[in-house]
């Protein structure tokens, strides 16, 4: 039964009808707007100068002119695959270690620093966590590599679980949340100072491009020499949770190198108990002229290894 104290009366019903009638025509138009300047629907017919025809409703492609970020840095430290809430905090704590006593200036978290165990379509072990606590382990973890290497600037990589927040919130009708559901938003990366890096290019340093590597579709027990032979120059990339490296000399004898670097979340997760996962974390150290000579490491049972 309706309470008929609460009930609108006919003009008030029609007034609270056309107010939200108003308010959906505001944003149908805000929308349309933004999507005739992305789509920009006459490009085609601009390029076949075709006069007669002044709409062609073809969207565009994705941003096909955008470039890596080019960063400075001495001693660069890279650290992939933490996966955070199945993170292996002892693997975390030995690589960060490491770095420290190596004297980084920057610090790579180079994708897939966030699980987003409750986004993902990927495998799951059987413990269950609020996507709120998820998002406070990841920004506790945030708090303590930036206690521990004050000074040291973290740029990141967007990785393919990085992504899912962006695909639920496309995926659910929520494409544009001003920068709340997003990675950046979600772990306060601007006010961290942390740059956020999600073109898909990832970053170039010196000679070497950092990207996640799920960019580039190649794998395979080789993966390293089937990435670089796609690449084409040298590139580090986690993503395949492996450690290797593989190093090719071209005919003008310049060096190029893949560092497929090992990831800090657990070697074994609960449904992948079997797997060719290895454990690891990058330095170098570089030159002016752009080389730079490079460690790939590797982690065992907590312990650090060349
Ligand atoms: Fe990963
Ligand atoms: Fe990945």
């Amino acid at each position: 039964m309706q309470n008929k104290q609460f009930r609108l009366s006919p003009e008030e019903a029609t007034m609270l009808q056309e107010f939200r009638h108003n308010q959906n025509a505001s944003k149908l138009a805000n929308i349309s707007q933004k999507l005739a300047d992305k789509f920009q629907p006459k490009r085609l017919a601009q390029i076949l100068e075709l006069e007669d025809v002044d709409d062609i409703a073809l969207p565009t492609m994705h941003d096909e002119s955008a470039s890596p970020t080019i960063i400075e840095a001495n001693r660069i430290g890279i650290i992939n695959d933490l996966h955070v809430p199945v993170c292996d905090t002892i693997a975390t704590g030995a690589a960060l270690k490491k770095l420290k006593t190596l004297n980084i200036d920057v610090l790579v978290i180079n994708g897939d620093f966030l699980d987003n165990t409750n986004l993902t379509r990927h495998g799951k072990d059987s413990r269950t966590y609020l996507y709120r606590k998820e998002i406070e382990w990841a920004n506790e973890t945030l708090d303590a590599i930036a206690q521990y290497l004050p000074g040291v600037k973290i740029h990141y990589v967007a990785g393919n679980h990085d992504e899912w927040v962006s695909r639920f919130a496309r995926n659910n009708g929520f494409a544009n949340l001003d920068g709340v559901f997003t990675v950046p938003g979600l772990l306060n990366l601007e006010s961290r100072g942390i740059d956020y890096h999600d073109n898909g290019m990832g970053i170039e340093w010196g000679k070497l491009t950092i990207i996640h590597g799920h960019e580039i579709k190649r794998g395979g027990k080789y993966v390293a020499a089937n990435k670089l032979s796609y690449a084409k120059k040298s590139i580090a990339f986690g993503h395949h949770h492996i450690r290797q490296t593989w190093t090719e000399h071209d005919l003008q004898r310049k060096t190029n190198a893949a560092y497929a670097i090992g990831c800090l979340c657990g070697r074994t997760p609960e449904w992948n108990r079997y797997n060719t996962y290895n454990q690891g974390f990058f330095f170098a150290e570089g030159d002016s002229d752009g080389n730079f000579e490079a460690t790939n490491y590797l982690i065992e049972s907590g312990k650090v290894y060349t």
